[in-house]
C-alpha cells in the first residue's frame, strides 16, 4: 500500500535502533482525513481512558467526559463542546491504541510490522497549534511517526542513554544541552520518520496548522524478556532452582549451578522455538471480517 523509500533489508541492517531515518511521501495524503478520523474516533469507548486531552499539561478527564446512565447502565460520554473548546485554544488530545478503532491505522500498523519486523501499536496525536503535548523526551521503543494530516515540527538528537528499557523513564532526566541534533524540520502529510528508542525529541504544533500524526511505536522482546521467560517457564522443571535460598551466606557454587542450567536451556533452539510460538499468539491483531464476500 505504501511506498517506503528503503527496503525493508536495508532498514533492518542499516537504521532499526542505530539511525533516524526520514522518509518523504511514503503514503497518499488524500487517504485520510478529518471525517475518517471522526468515524473511526466514534467506536471509541470514553470509559476506557485511551483518550487524553493536553492544554498546559493533561487536562483533568471530568472536563470532557461526563458520567451518563440509561436505565441500569451506567457509562461515560465525551463532551462534544468541550473537545473543541480545548482543542480551538492550543489543546492537543492523544488517542491511544487506535489501530483498535480505525481499521487504516490497524492496516498501517500491520505494514510497518512486517516492515520492521516487530509487533507494533499505534497512538493518534491531533492539534491545531499550541505548545504540544510533552517537552524533549525520548522513549523507551522506537517510532514510526506517521503524518496522516496537515504538517508538525519535528527536532531529533542523539541519545543519551543507548537502548533504554520502559523501566528507564525518559520524561524524568533533564534533556541534554550537549547532544547532538539530528534532525530540524516539517514532517508533511504522507511522510514518515523513524526515531530509534532513546533518541531525545521534541514535536511542535505549527501556528494555526492542524495536525494528526499516528507514532506507530515497534515493541520488541529484548534480550532480557526472553531469559525471563526462560526463567518462568522452563527453570521450575530443575530442583536447583526450587530449592529454598540460604540468608545466611551466599552459596555461589548452587548460583553457578543454577545459571549452567540457564545457560544451556536458553541456547537450546528448542526453547527458542518455543519462546517464538508463544509471541504470536497475541490478541493485538484485530480480524477484518470481510461481510461484503460473506453476503453478496
Ligand atoms: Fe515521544
Amino acid at each position: 500500500m505504501n511506498n517506503f523509500n528503503i527496503d525493508k533489508e536495508c532498514f533492518r541492517k542499516e537504521f532499526f535502533e542505530k539511525n533516524l531515518l526520514h522518509m518523504k511521501s511514503c503514503l497518499d495524503p488524500a487517504r485520510y482525513d478529518w471525517e475518517d478520523f471522526g468515524n473511526d474516533f466514534f467506536s471509541i469507548e470514553p470509559g476506557l481512558g485511551t483518550v487524553r486531552l493536553y492544554r498546559d499539561g493533561r487536562v483533568d478527564r471530568q472536563v470532557y467526559q461526563h458520567a451518563a446512565q440509561n436505565n441500569e447502565e451506567v457509562g461515560f460520554k465525551f463532551d462534544e463542546a468541550s473537545f473543541a473548546n480545548i482543542l480551538n485554544n492550543g489543546g492537543s488530545m492523544v488517542v491511544n491504541r487506535f489501530e483498535k478503532s480505525s481499521r487504516y491505522v490497524a492496516a498501517l500498523c500491520r505494514e510497518l510490522s512486517d516492515y520492521s519486523g516487530h509487533a507494533t501499536v499505534g497512538n493518534a496525536y491531533a492539534t491545531k497549534g499550541g505548545t504540544g503535548t510533552f517537552g524533549k523526551h525520548w522513549d523507551s521503543h522506537c517510532v514510526f511517526a506517521v503524518q496522516l494530516i496537515g504538517k508538525k515540527h519535528w527536532t531529533v538528537f542523539r541519545p543519551t542513554v543507548d537502548l533504554p528499557l520502559s523501566t528507564q523513564n525518559g520524561f524524568a532526566k533533564a534533556p541534554p544541552t550537549d547532544t547532538e541534533m539530528v534532525f530540524d524540520g516539517i514532517l508533511e502529510a504522507g511522510d514518515v520518520l523513524y526515531i530509534p528508542r532513546g533518541w531525545w525529541h521534541a514535536v511542535n504544533p505549527l501556528a494555526d496548522q492542524p495536525s494528526l500524526h499516528i507514532a506507530v511505536g515497534i515493541h520488541t522482546p529484548k534480550v532480557l524478556d526472553y531469559l525471563k521467560w526462560v526463567l518462568i517457564h522452563k527453570m521450575s522443571a530443575n530442583k536447583e532452582f526450587r530449592e529454598t535460598m540460604a540468608l545466611t551466606r551466599l552459596d555461589a557454587g548452587s548460583m553457578a549451578q543454577a545459571c549452567e542450567l540457564l545457560t544451556s536451556s536458553s541456547t537450546s533452539s528448542e526453547t527458542f522455538e518455543e519462546y517464538l510460538n508463544a509471541l504470536n499468539i497475541s490478541l493485538s491483531e484485530k480480524p477484518y471480517i470481510d461481510f461484503d464476500s460473506i453476503f453478496k
